[in-house]
Formats: structure tokens, C-alpha cells, sequence
């Protein structure tokens, strides 16, 4: 899967910031049908979000359009409309506040229709179910393997904090007076371990003090942290920050690439077939190779290269 690092939501109401979000390096611009968008404004955003998507000038960027989410008049009409307007130049649907698996199905049926209507690959527009309540992180294991289309999961800590009765304004930070520990620890969680368990990947949602690139660096170090794969941002400010973070330090990626190969090597019948061995100062096996992978992947798909290379050791008699 192309990696998800940097996450830029950009208003479909505003053709000025859609015609910036082009330009900027980000894994993926999502164009906004939903909250970024007044109700008087929605028809008009659907016509500059189709006219944005079939234009040129777009970088290697996934293009994902959010749309209204199925409690409101809007879903159909906007899928309707980004699909039969530009479904060869979309990648995704990002559905918001989802609570269920049948939601996820709901669209999957419709963009299956909408593909062989428009003569489109079957499948190939992924959908990214964002969990934004409590009922959603309830069910989000069904939620999850609700198609195969699902590629990611997506956290709103706005309408999440707001869904559970969450004691502060402050996107992104803690609630005042919980001053031990992560407030969002347990949702973050659920959400990643979801996502691991089905093969997808997991996105955090935004930091709206967007003139505050430390705490935005705290909160997204936080996620990167736990695994997550990478986080939206509002800002251009924001935008090297996410893809810094949310790839691994070069030491780190040096280090996993150094791991595989002298865990190649040494399992090797030419190697010595061995399980366990001291690579420096640390004894390597199995499970280190696994998260080495995961930081070698990581690196990989962020087009890194390394700067170290394994030389195996000359004397294989110790
Ligand atoms: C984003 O949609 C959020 O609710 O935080
Ligand atoms: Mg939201």
C-alpha cells in the first residue's frame, strides 16, 4: 500500500486552497464534502471537486474525496456525483462518523454500481471508514472487514471527544484536570490493533492549533509512536513534520536494513544456521527481524536508502 504519512484535508468549497493542496508533498489530499463545508455551499463544492480531480497539475498524491456521512440527506448524491464526474481520477471515499458495518457495505454496493456504469475497474476505489464515536469504535472490527475495499482507519478526535462527553476544546491535547497518562490511549489503541489485526492502516486525525508546530510534533510523535502510519494535516506548516515523523530516522531504517541482512546471513547454511545471534552489542533473532521489516518497509515506502551497509564477519568459527 503507498504510505499515508501526511493526510491533507483540504475544503472541496474552496478552489483556492484545492489548486494549493496540489503542490504540496503529501501522501494523500482529501477533498472535503463534510465538515469543512457550510450545507448552503455542498452542491457547489461536489461541481469544484470533480472539476479539481480531472485536472492536471496533481503530484503522485492518493486523491480522496470525504463525503457526508450516511445520517444526512447528502451521502449518495455526493458519491454519485465525485464517481460519475471523476472515478477514474479517485482513489478512495473517506466515510465519516461511521457506526457500523452496514454503512461500509452501503457504499460498497453503490461504488460497485457506479463502476460498471462509468466502465471502471471494478474495486479499485478504496474506502477509508473513519471512526468518530463511540458506537463506531464498538463495531470497528466489523467495520473493518466490512469490504474489501477498506484500506484504512481514520480517527476524528473532534466528533469522537465531542461523541463521548470529552471535557475539552482542544483537539489533539488533554482534557485539563487528566494529567496522568494518554486520555486517548485506549482509543487509539483499539483503532490500531483493528487495523494491524486486517492488514489496513491507521491514520490519525488533526491538530487544530495549526500555529503550533510543537504540539502538533507532540501529538503526532505520540501516534507515530504507537505504529500509526501517519496523520491528517490542516496547514502546509504541518505537512514536513507529518513526513518526518511518521518515517523512520535514518539511524533507525540503517539499523532494521542492517538486521535483516545479518539475519539473512547468519540463518544461512553458509551463515553458520543460526537463530540467535549477537549483532554489536545485541543479540538478534526471529522477532527482531519482524520489527526490523516493519521498519524497513516503512523507510522503503518512503523511498529512503540507506546509508550503511552489512559486511558479514570473516571468522565464522566463534
Ligand atoms: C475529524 O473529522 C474530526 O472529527 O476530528
Ligand atoms: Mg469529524
Amino acid at each position: 500500500m503507498k504510505p499515508r504519512r501526511s493526510v491533507l484535508a483540504c475544503p472541496g468549497s474552496s478552489v483556492k486552497m484545492i489548486a494549493k493542496a496540489k503542490t504540496l508533498p503529501v501522501d494523500e489530499v482529501f477533498l472535503d464534502l463534510e465538515d469543512a463545508v457550510a450545507p448552503a455551499a455542498k452542491v457547489q463544492a461536489r461541481a469544484n471537486i470533480v472539476a479539481a480531480l480531472n485536472d492536471s497539475g496533481w503530484g503522485t498524491q492518493l486523491r480522496v474525496v470525504r463525503v457526508n456521512d450516511w445520517s444526512t440527506e447528502w451521502t449518495y448524491a455526493d458519491v454519485i456525483a465525485v464517481v460519475e464526474g471523476a472515478g477514474a481520477a479517485l482513489d478512495a471515499i473517506l466515510l465519516p462518523k461511521v457506526t457500523d458495518a452496514g454503512q461500509v457495505r452501503a457504499l460498497d454496493l453503490l461504488l460497485t454500481q457506479l463502476e460498471k456504469t462509468c466502465g471502471l475497474e471494478l474495486g479499485r476505489i478504496g474506502i477509508e471508514p473513519q471512526i468518530e464515536n463511540a458506537v463506531g469504535l464498538r463495531n470497528i472490527d466489523e467495520i473493518a472487514t466490512a469490504s474489501p475495499r477498506v484500506q484504512t482507519l481514520v480517527f476524528g478526535p473532534a466528533d469522537f471527544m465531542a461523541s463521548i462527553n470529552m471535557r475539552t476544546l482542544v483537539v489533539g491535547e488533554q482534557p485539563e484536570g487528566y494529567d496522568f497518562g494518554d486520555a486517548y490511549h485506549h482509543i487509539l489503541m483499539t483503532i490500531l490493533l483493528a487495523a494491524r489485526a486486517n492488514g489496513l492502516q491507521a491514520i490519525d486525525g488533526p491538530y487544530l492549533q495549526v500555529r503550533d508546530p510543537e504540539g502538533f510534533r507532540r501529538a503526532a510523535c505520540r501516534t507515530a509512536a504507537l505504529g500509526f502510519d501517519g496523520k491528517w494535516v490542516l496547514h502546509p506548516s504541518q505537512v514536513d513534520l507529518a513526513n518526518e515523523i511518521f518515517s523512520p530516522r535514518q539511524a533507525e531504517y540503517d539499523r532494521a536494513e542492517e538486521i535483516l541482512d545479518a539475519y539473512a546471513y547468519h540463518t544461512s547454511v553458509a551463515g553458520g544456521a543460526r537463530g540467535a545471534v549477537m549483532l554489536g552489542e545485541e543479540m538478534i533473532d526471529e522477532a527482531s527481524a519482524k520489527m526490523a521489516q516493519v521498519v524497513a518497509d516503512k523507510g522503503r515506502a518512503a523511498g529512503m536508502t540507506r546509508t550503511t551497509r552489512f559486511t558479514p564477519p570473516r571468522n565464522e568459527s566463534e
